[in-house]
């Protein structure tokens, strides 16, 4: 029960000192954020959508490119964490971060050119979804970035915590192919890459 306490206060749904820490200076996710923002940049004039944004770190890098965002999180520590982080373009309006879950999303539909998930779609416990909510907020033509950790993934994490890694899942790069088809979203690119796990980059097509 500690470790499963442990476990949500660490990474399923962060809080106090120990989360603060961990997604301030979220190192290790460092590679999905270069990957995604290599793959699927956000532009000035895009509006964008973060799901499970953590201590909105990504966020903020993806501010950078002059854009306009909504990051939601179900910690509601990192609600007030990204809010702080990013407290410029908060109170400038050009962000605005929601307490939410991945599968109700507090947005309206077709409202976003971009949506992002990074290291957080293992603990969705409805990963279909939460897809289909992701595709629903976009805009047709609008696409979605997921980064989640494949299979491979899973000894690694289990010699580091067993409870950690029998608290996510480890979905398999078709089954993420398959899910977003499901949703009405159309692969364009997916990749297992050893540092960041899988990609994948979704677009909606027209009649989604
Ligand atoms: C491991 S952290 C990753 C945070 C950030 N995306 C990063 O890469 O550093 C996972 C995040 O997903 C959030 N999360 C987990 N399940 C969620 C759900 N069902 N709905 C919304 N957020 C969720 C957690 O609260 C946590 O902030």
């Amino acid at each position: 029960m500690i470790f499963g306490n442990l476990v949500d206060r660490a990474a399923r749904r962060p809080s106090g000192l120990l989360g603060y820490l961990l997604y301030r200076f979220p190192l290790g996710h460092r590679p999905g954020f270069d990957l995604v923002l290599d793959r699927l940049p956000p532009e000035a004039d895009d509006r964008i959508a973060e799901i499970g944004c953590g201590g909105g770190v990504f966020m903020r890098r993806a501010l950078m490119s002059g854009c306009q965002g909504l990051a939601i999180d179900h910690s509601p520590d990192m609600v007030n964490n990204a809010s702080r982080l990013n407290h410029h373009a908060v109170k400038s309006g050009r962000l605005e971060v929601l307490h939410g879950d991945a599968a109700q999303l507090p947005a309206s539909d077709s409202s976003f050119d971009k949506a992002y998930c990074l290291n957080a779609f293992f603990f969705f416990p409805d990963p279909e979804a939460s897809i289909a909510e992701m595709a629903r907020i976009l805009k047709p033509g609008g696409r979605l970035a997921l980064v989640t950790s494949p299979p491979e993934f899973e000894p690694q994490i289990a010699r580091f915590s067993k409870r950690m890694a029998s608290s996510m899942r480890f979905d398999a790069i078709e089954t993420l192919d398959d899910w977003m088809r499901t949703a009405g979203l159309e692969t364009e690119e997916m990749k297992t890459t050893p540092n960041a796990g899988n990609l994948i980059i979704a677009r909606k097509g027209a009649v989604a």
